[in-house]
């Protein structure tokens, strides 16, 4: 299950993104907004609390840039959020920082990107090896180790 949620400034692709990929299989929880005008750090933290307690697998967030989304996120303990505006980037935030949030930007990118790289990022395992002591590197921060 892959929680998903937006701001007003999201919504088409955020709709776009579910209707998409649940016809090829993906399950989404979503978390609003429906449409209605909303501040994005109450919908990243509905989303980022479905993923840290284990209901959802991972989260994708939505707003005009992507990176209000971001920041939200990241102030979530077990979070690690990327702003993805490329394909490069959906691959390897995953190979490499093991990334269970996605962010992107509505008003700069094309809903049809949008879902390819959701995709690439909902399809791509972690690498491990050296990339998990980098992780770990990160979990020592947020607990101010
Ligand atoms: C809302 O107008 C806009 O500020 C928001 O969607 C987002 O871009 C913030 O980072």
């Amino acid at each position: 299950m892959i929680a998903i949620g937006c701001d007003h400034a999201g919504v088409e692709m955020k709709n776009t993104i579910i209707k998409e990929l649940s016809e090829k299989g993906f399950e989404f929880l979503d978390m609003g907004t429906d449409g209605q005008p909303c501040d994005y750090p109450v919908i990243a933290k509905a989303v980022c609390e479905k993923v840290i307690s284990g209901e959802c697998e991972k989260g994708v967030l939505i707003c005009g840039t992507g990176i209000g989304m971001s920041i939200a996120a990241n102030k979530m303990k077990g979070i690690r959020a990327a702003l993805c505006t490329d394909s490069f980037s959906a691959k390897f935030t995953r190979l490499h920082n093991d990334s269970n949030v996605m962010c992107m930007g509505a008003r700069t990118l094309g809903c049809g990107l949008a879902v390819e790289l959701a995709e690439i990022f909902l399809t791509t395992g972690f690498e491990g090896g050296r990339h998990q002591r980098r992780i770990d590197l990160i979990t020592d921060i947020e607990n101010n180790l």
